[in-house]
């Protein structure tokens, strides 16, 4: 039988495990990469481990998250990363140099590698046929260390595409289209690669932006063929020698098949607060608009930024409209400023912020209270813009650029279309700012400079066959790591200090909670479905354990967040019958029991004791994870493997 492209990858790089259904696969990586937001606290990680040198062919630290510096404790751990990157043989992206997926991309990127990064946009490189997932900074730390990356054997989706996009109507719209067919849960378990005739009329920018957002589906990750149009690419880049060819077998299975006609589509948007609320353009055409952002790891490549620039070429912006541009590279910038397309861009009244997350992030440019913000970004939750009544609504440059000259959400294509964009023949190369590792031979004699701001890694309580402990907070559906352990610039530059973030933790949600955790000394968190969508941020599962939580147990959890809980060393438990849970409510006493043969079964009691209820849970992990609980964490598993 033939194989899918995905399968062809996993299988030169299997070093564990099956490849059928059901399986977890344990995988060689070959790169990796880290932001700093989640790296300081991946490299706090490795160092546990003890291992002096990565064993990765290439491994890269990304400054884009924490750029702005209103105190001592973002700069101290750029401080750190870099030296410890210099010591262990990791590249160094220093800030400015760009955001990780957009600079990887350009620089590093290969098809027909493996590629495991701490953050959940990495997908972004299956754009060039990379095997890219998003993984928590531990999984990270331990890839870095040589160790296998573990997956659940993925079910295979293909998105067959045909025709060629209209003018103004972009990638984007080709993800939305993606998101409204599947919604934000219609990937987990799967890899979406993409084929079909129409592949070809992709540039690999466009690729990577769809690939970007197949984060938002919930996917493993999603891939595109590497083809002379990546060929030319990465020729563009100076990296003809990265090229291989790769496709899918002809005869290749898939377990489900979408096609969509790319010239039949229109430009759409994400209403607020779901990737996959999305509707389209046209019927939202009276929504006044106060602010656009254009930028972040989806949307701020060369050409994105460019058809912007033609479209507010000799324009000026609407008096009432905020416009802040962040290109996703300082390739991309100076591109810009060497054709002359960022003048275009100020003289039409654009801010222009620095090549890294800013706004995506909640790093500057909250829209005003209750004020509509569209952004050419991946996310769209409430309060992730840093305004908690905000309205985001996600769309392509072009909608975002035509649409902050009206001060109105506008269709493009309604307005005379913008002068298609050629892709550079040759991209300008200036690698200066990515900084080289030590030598074998320097490495030892490096110091790893820390500051006051990093703070010990909390450490998992040894497993117990039984738990009574209290329902410490109860949840709904579609709970995000932003609820769990929310961003902006208010917390973010304390994360390598998880005792001060652990203040923050669920405030959205529930702000008594972490004073009536820390008073409990242990317990249990109960949520929903799909609970932990939206990022790889492991603080989200650190936080809570610091906090004393043992187990969540919930409805559904999304992958990576499970898979980070599991590398914490707290229990994720599912109800048997979803409706169980109203059987619970907070500040219940609940007796887990079961517990050691529970984790090999698949099978937990949970007794409410203040109600008398007996509810069976699921406990579906793999017998690789099952070992990882009993030994406190991933953590404390490596090392006892190292020993
Ligand atoms: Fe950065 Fe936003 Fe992407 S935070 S990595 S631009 S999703």
């Amino acid at each position: 039988m033939g194989q899918t492209i995905a399968q062809k990858i996993i299988a030169a790089h299997l070093v564990d495990g099956k490849m059928e259904p059901g399986c977890e696969v344990g995988l060689r990586i070959d790169q990796t990469l880290t932001q700093d937001a989640t790296g300081t606290m991946a490299y706090l990680e490795y160092e546990a481990m003890g291992i002096p040198r990565v064993r990765t062919e290439l491994s890269v630290a990304y400054i884009d998250h924490n750029t702005l510096q209103s105190g001592f404790m973002n700069a101290d751990d750029h401080r750190f990363i870099r030296t410890i990157a210099k010591k262990i043989g990791v590249r160094y992206s220093r800030p400015g140099n760009g955001i990780c997926h957009q600079v990887h991309l350009e620089r590093f990127a290969k098809p027909g590698k493996t590629l495991i990064g701490s953050d959940s946009h990495t997908p972004t490189a299956g754009g060039i046929g990379s095997l890219a997932m998003g993984a928590g900074g531990l999984d990270v730390a331990v890839a870095m260390g040589g160790g296998a990356y573990y997956i659940p054997y993925p079910k295979a989706t293909l998105v067959k595409l045909s025709g060629a996009l209209r003018p103004m109507v972009s990638a984007k719209d080709v993800i939305l289209e993606v998101l409204r067919v599947m919604s934000v849960k219609g990937g987990v378990g799967k890899i979406v690669e993409y084929g079909g005739e129409g592949v070809k009329n992709l540039t690999v920018p466009q690729r990577a932006t769809i690939t970007n957002m197949g984060a938002e589906l919930g996917a493993t990750t999603s891939i595109f063929p590497s083809d002379e149009v990546t060929h030319a690419f990465l020729k563009a880049q100076g990296r003809e020698e990265d090229y291989m060819p790769l496709a899918a077998d002809a005869d290749a299975v898939y377990d489900e098949v979408i096609e969509i006609d790319l010239s039949a589509l229109e430009p759409l948007a994400a209403c607020p607060h779901s990737p996959d609320n999305v509707k389209p353009v046209r019927s939202l055409s009276m929504t006044k608009v106060d602010q656009v952002c254009i930028g972040s790891c989806t949307n701020s490549s060369y050409a994105d930024l460019m058809t912007v620039a033609e479209i507010l070429k000799g324009k000026t912006v609407s008096p009432e409209v905020s416009l802040a541009i962040a290109p996703g590279s300082r390739q991309v910038l100076a591109m810009l400023s060497a054709n002359g397309a960022l003048t275009a861009l100020l003289d039409a009244g654009a801010r222009i912020l620095e090549s890294a997350c800013g706004p995506c992030i909640g790093m500057g440019q909250s829209p005003n209270s209750a004020g509509v913000s569209l952004r050419t970004f991946n996310r769209n939750f409430e309060g992730r813009s840093g305004t908690r009544d905000a309205g985001v609504y996600l769309v392509s440059p072009e909608t975002a650029a035509v649409s902050c000259l009206t001060g109105y959400i506008t269709d493009p294509t309604s307005v005379p279309a913008a002068a298609p964009v050629a892709m550079p023949e040759a991209f300008p190369i200036n690698d200066n700012m990515v900084d080289l590792p030590a030598s074998e031979d320097e490495y030892e004699s490096v110091e790893v400079l820390r500051g006051p701001n990093i703070k010990p890694l909390p450490v998992a309580q040894p497993l117990t066959d039984t738990m009574e402990l209290p329902c410490l907070l109860k949840v709904g559906d579609n709970i995000t790591t932003d609820h769990i352990m929310p961003a902006g610039s208010k917390i973010l530059p304390y994360r390598s200090n998880i005792p001060h973030l652990a203040n923050y933790c669920f405030e959205v949600c529930d702000p008594e909670f972490p004073a009536r955790a820390m008073a409990a000394e242990g317990g249990f968190i109960v949520g929903g479905a799909n609970y932990g969508q939206g990022s790889s941020r492991e603080h989200a599962a650190l936080v809570p354990l610091y906090l004393g939580i043992r187990a969540v147990v919930t409805v559904s959890f999304a992958r990576i967040h499970k898979a980070n809980l599991v590398n914490a060393g707290i229990l994720p438990l599912e109800f048997e019958n979803a409706a169980d849970y109203e059987k619970i409510s907070l500040g219940d006493t609940l007796e887990l029991s079961g517990v050691i043969a529970g984790i090999e079964n698949g099978a937990v009691t949970l007794t409410n004791k203040t109600t008398g209820c007996v509810i069976p849970l699921r406990c579906d992990i793999s017998a690789r994870q099952a070992q990882i609980i009993r030994a406190g964490g991933l953590l404390n598993y490596t090392r006892e493997k190292n020993r």
